[in-house]
């Protein structure tokens, strides 16, 4: 493993922590139509998660966010899912592990991406249990170079949206905002200004 240490602070590279985890869907996995439960593809991406960011760390590490979950195809039983894991940002004492799941037949040998999610983790002091910074992160090649930078573009575009967001939401006057409904499938059974 390539190390390097600059001012006393670890850097490790990418592959240093790049993990995959692979398993087999079995048919206690699935739903009432047959399908693999989406909790159950969550609950193997934070493992997978959470291996990638404390091999990285060299710490424990709690998930604190995750970005933007969409199952684009459905996960058979008897699919064999891989969960492919890499740490593309790191941050002070939190870093976005970004998880690519395959899922594979393996009578057709075809192999489906599912979806691409981000899981923003923090690393945690065993004995203080208060976040500890991580060990910086060595680039070698382009692609590396790209996910760190879509990761502080990520990070900024969702500063910007929780702030307009917060501008939006639990605004008092809802009489106000009825026309958003106009093309929505509800019914009103309560009285505001539209059905006065
Ligand atoms: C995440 C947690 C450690 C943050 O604690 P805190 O005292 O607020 O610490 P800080 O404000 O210093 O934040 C620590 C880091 O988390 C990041 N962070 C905090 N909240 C975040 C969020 N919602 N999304 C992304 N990053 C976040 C901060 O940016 C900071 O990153 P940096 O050090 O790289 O700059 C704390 O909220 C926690 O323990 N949450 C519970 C996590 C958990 O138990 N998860 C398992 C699910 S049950």
């Amino acid at each position: 493993m390539s190390t390097t240490t600059e001012n006393h602070e670890t850097y490790f590279p990418v592959k240093y922590s790049q993990t995959t985890i692979t398993e087999l869907m079995i048919p206690s996995y699935a739903n009432f139509g047959g399908k693999i439960h989406g909790g159950i593809l969550l609950s193997l991406m934070d493992k997978v998660a959470y291996a990638c960011a404390s091999r990285h760390a060299g710490t424990y590490c709690v998930t604190v966010s995750v970005d933007e979950v969409n199952f684009l195809a459905p996960v058979e039983v008897g699919d064999l899912v891989s969960m492919h894991a890499s740490v593309n940002h790191v941050g002070n004492t939190s870093l976005v592990v970004g998880i690519r799941v395959e899922s594979e037949n393996v009578k057709t040998r075809q192999i489906r991406h599912t979806n691409t999610s981000y899981f923003t983790m923090v690393a945690k002091d065993e004995q203080t249990a208060k976040p500890k910074q991580v060990p910086g992160l060595i680039l070698e090649d382009r692609n590396q170079l790209r996910r760190f930078i879509e990761a502080i573009k990520r990070k900024e575009i969702k500063k910007r949206y929780a702030d307009e967001f917060d501008n939006v939401k639990g605004s008092e006057n809802l009489d106000e905002q009825i026309g958003l409904l106009d093309n929505e499938r509800c019914r009103l059974s309560i009285i505001t200004s539209k059905n006065v």
